[in-house]
């Protein structure tokens, strides 16, 4: 099969690699020069474990290349994907869907015999009609299929997803464009993985709702620690508890500080808008967008609170400023609600992230950056833990407490147990346990 993909960012880059990867002959296409640049000198401009060594490996079997000309590589493929970015439109937190269109206009100029066009970006219901319309409207007579096929995968562990992934959805409207979708993930098919069709735009809110439902899980488990700290109760046994109970799930439930990052704050905000214009207002989903905006925000009250109800001439250390782990990034990051927040109740405040200090500096104003975990503590009156990295994980505990002013760990992710850190001497504080 020859797959034509447009948009190396996450979602396009990690596609394109993995179908390489099946042993179709794919080509990745962007506008922008320097990205191309840099992806055919081997240089990946995303940080995902296990990207760089597949993209060299599919690059250097000639199943994958990179170009910056759709016309060069679309009339030979089977199938175009449009990966393009649909971020939230400023405003009013509609999809901005004017990339999807532009990529949509530009295929019909250049395609050639039977072609199936795939929106794999996240877009609202009703996106892949227009899609249609645009193609037919620039190319009456193309011979062509519009098709939804939206991605699972989460960043840090994206390769895996897209090719261990619980289920494909396809959304086809006919015969001969899920034949193909059948064939390009063949693969997955032979190795018994659901490949789930429906119609195109059933397909496309399954994508939001199962964001939608996710973000939901987390804003429950949330609100349950907060209960949990009134009552007495730990979060995590209450989360292991529901989630033995398979109608529940086990995952999704870590409480934390909020859920951030590139998908989850966009797609909750598109569902509610497309939901409202169809007049069948999603209350759920409006609610867990409004709490996890203010749970953000509550973060850094909590930190205030653990350091005595004031932070001024204190040093905060930080530790974590990406969404996620394993990932450089920051959009939505909790991060970037908490250190306003300790900044303007005085707070200096000394930070470390392993992959998200570059992205983070020009987002945050006056933090001081250092090189490792330990370099943040140095005579520091608190310590927030807002990723969980694996390497904060497994801090010596005995070098944080001597290196610290005070030994006070407020710990957003629970990655260290209450009691060991009471044996240690810290006035430690969680998310949702006893102390
Ligand atoms: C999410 C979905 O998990 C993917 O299935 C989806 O494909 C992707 O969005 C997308 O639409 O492109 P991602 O944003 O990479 O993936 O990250 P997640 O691992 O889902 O985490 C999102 C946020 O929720 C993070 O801030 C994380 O810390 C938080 N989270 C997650 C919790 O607070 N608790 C949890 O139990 C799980």
């Amino acid at each position: 099969m020859r797959v034509t993909m447009i948009g190396t960012g996450y979602v396009g880059l990690v596609s394109g690699a993995c179908f390489a990867d099946f042993g179709h002959e794919v080509v990745c296409v962007d506008k922008d020069r320097s990205k191309i640049e840099k992806l055919r000198a081997g240089e990946i401009p995303i940080y995902e474990p296990g990207l760089e060594a597949l993209v060299a490996e599919n690059v250097k079997a000639g199943r994958l290349s990179f170009s910056l000309d759709l016309a060069a590589s679309t009339p030979n493929a089977d199938a175009v994907f449009i990966a393009v970015g649909t971020p939230s439109r400023r405003g009013d937190g509609f999809a901005d869907l004017s990339y999807v269109y532009k990529a949509a206009e530009e295929i019909a100029e250049v395609m050639d015999g039977y072609t199936v066009v795939v929106t794999k970006s996240t877009v609202p219901v009703g996106t892949g009609t227009e899609v249609e319309s645009i193609i037919k409207r620039t190319r009456p007579d193309a011979d062509f299929s519009v098709v939804s096929n939206p991605e699972f995968l989460r960043e840090g562990a994206a390769i895996m997803d897209f090719k261990r992934p619980d289920r494909v959805v396809v959304g086809a409207e006919d015969d001969r464009a899920k034949k193909l979708m059948r064939e390009i993930y063949r693969p997955l098919y032979l190795n018994e993985t659901p490949i789930v069709f429906t119609n195109r735009a059933t397909s496309e809110l399954i994508k939001y709702a199962a964001n939608a439902f996710l973000a939901t899980k987390i804003t429950f488990i949330n609100e349950m620690a907060d209960l949990c700290e009134k009552v007495g109760a730990n979060v995590q046994e209450v989360a292991r508890g529901i989630g033995l109970d398979g109608r529940i799930g086990g995952k999704f439930l870590h409480a934390g500080p909020g859920y951030g990052g590139s998908c989850f704050p966009k797609d909750t905000l598109a569902l509610v808008r497309t939901a409202q214009v169809h007049n069948a207002p999603t209350q759920i989903i409006e609610a867990v967008v409004a709490i996890n905006d203010a749970r953000k925000k509550k973060m850094a009250e909590r930190v205030i609170e653990a350091c005595g109800g004031s932070l001024v001439g204190k040093t905060v250390a930080v530790l974590g400023l990406t969404f996620k782990p394993n990932t450089d990034d920051m959009r939505d990051a909790p991060s970037l609600d908490i250190i306003p927040e300790l900044q303007k109740a005085g707070a200096k405040v000394r930070a470390f992230d392993p992959a998200g200090m570059h992205e983070a500096q020009g987002l945050l104003q006056d933090v001081q950056y250092v090189d490792g975990p330990y370099d943040t503590l140095d005579d520091a009156d608190a310590v927030v833990i807002i990723t969980e990295w694996d390497e904060f994980r497994a801090l010596d505990i005995e070098r944080v407490k001597s290196t610290m002013k005070t030994p006070l760990m407020i710990d957003l992710r629970n990655i260290y147990r209450p009691d060991e850190m009471a044996e240690a001497g810290f006035d430690y504080h969680s998310i949702g346990r006893p102390s």
